[in-house]
């Protein structure tokens, strides 16, 4: 077992000051942000380098033609370094900035062009959900064979961020909701992949099961004290995402991300969200199929952390879940009964990267049973 364990630097901030001091943010650097997070934390420094706003590309998660409107407002030689400064959306967007443009944004995706890197890359995380800061993946909303909308992952080392610089203080402008969402989808990038069935290595567990930890000491927090408490705990949230991001980019994410891209990339559900619309669901039929293999291990774990019985594990984590995040059912979301099959099939021939780490596996009839009831 060969394992990179953490590519990019690690780095810890008080304030954006501190940061821009440290990496010398000047002339000739990109960065990517939101102006929503420039002006109360950057504007103040006057600094020179070039900023610009995901918003002025349109609003949501990355998809081609962001992308793409993106690379011809901002030409290829105008920059020498990135700064992505935001959600897991800049994260991503950064990564391909970073690229050299070997072809169009969707030979990229469909693995027409390939992955050459041009620029050096600064991940900054402003939710405490992607992991993105440390992952090898980018993922857009693109248009597939059949001219269907779906999320699709870049999946390259290239894309790994050189530096990875955490100021958990971003985090206090991050609305209750996408704060709620971001933190669960880091929560499931633990649990996704502790329960990986061959791609564990010798960390993945270590950073998996602290970042699980954290995260649900934080939620304990919060659905005692109410959404405020995270103001104390933001560092830790941060610091938990970041661990989860560490532990799926060895392990893998699977089954709940697999199922979940269809219904991001067709309704625009955010990425957490969506996530979470099938993690308790996805749970219960690993429990329901396998219940003597490493899930024994997960309720144990989970057991210990909320102080339950493992018997109980599941159900009193969806309990506390929907303390932070009120769970709907998929129809919500404008999913359809005949979405059911539909994206069973965008599944299996999509998202094939994630289906093969599925604790059990992840065969057609069962994608269509665990839609059917989260419907
Ligand atoms: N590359 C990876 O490894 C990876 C992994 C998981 C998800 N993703 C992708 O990441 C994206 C989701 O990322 P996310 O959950 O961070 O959401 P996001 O980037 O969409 O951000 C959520 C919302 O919060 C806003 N926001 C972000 N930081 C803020 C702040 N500090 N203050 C105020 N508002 C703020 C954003 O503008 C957005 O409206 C999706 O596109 C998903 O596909 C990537
Ligand atoms: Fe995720």
């Amino acid at each position: 077992m060969r394992e990179i364990l953490i590519k990019p630097e690690l780095h810890k901030f008080k304030t954006f000051e501190e940061f821009a001091r440290e990496i010398s943010l000047k002339k000739g650097d990109l960065v990517l942000t939101n102006e929503f997070i420039y002006t109360p934390f950057m504007k103040e420094s006057r600094l020179d380098c070039a900023y610009v706003f995901q918003e002025k590309f349109g609003a949501g998660e990355p998809s081609e033609e962001m992308i793409a409107d993106i690379w011809s407002a901002v030409g290829e030689d105008s920059y020498t370094r990135v700064v992505a400064i935001g959600g897991g959306a800049i994260m991503d967007l950064g990564k391909l900035l970073s690229l050299k443009r070997t072809g169009s944004v969707h030979d990229l995706y469909f693995k027409k062009a390939e992955v050459v890197k041009a620029k050096p890359l600064i991940a900054v995380p402003t939710t405490c959900g992607t992991g993105s800061e440390v992952t090898n993946i980018s993922v857009a909303i693109v248009r597939d064979e059949a001219g269907k909308t779906t999320k699709l992952g870049l999946v390259s080392d290239l894309l790994i961020p050189d530096a990875v610089c955490l100021i958990p203080a971003l985090l206090k402008t991050l609305p209750f909701q996408p704060f709620a969402a971001s933190a669960i989808d880091a929560l499931i990038h633990g649990v996704e992949s502790y329960l990986s069935p061959s791609r564990a290595t010798l960390t993945s567990e270590l950073f998996g099961v602290r970042a699980v930890e954290l995260i649900l000491e934080g939620f304990r927090r919060i659905g005692d004290g109410g959404p405020d408490a995270r103001f104390d705990y933001l560092d830790e949230f941060i610091t938990a995402s970041c661990y989860a991001g560490i532990a799926f980019l060895q392990a893998g994410c699977a089954t709940v991300h697999a199922m979940s891209f269809p219904l991001g990339g067709t309704y625009h559900v955010p990425h957490g969200e969506s996530n979470y619309a099938l993690f308790g669901k996805v749970l219960e039929k690993y429990d329901a199929i396998k219940p003597d293999g490493k899930i024994a291990d997960f309720k144990k774990l989970i057991a210990r952390i909320l102080g339950c019985d493992p018997e109980n594990a599941l159900k009193t984590l969806a309990a506390l879940e929907e303390r932070i995040l009120h769970l709907k059912p998929l129809r919500e979301y404008g999913f359809t009964k005949e979405d059911i099959g539909l994206f069973a099939d965008s599944v299996l021939q999509n998202q094939q990267r994630l289906v093969v780490n599925s604790y059990v596996p992840l065969i057609r009839e069962l994608i269509v049973e665990i839609y059917s009831e989260c419907y």
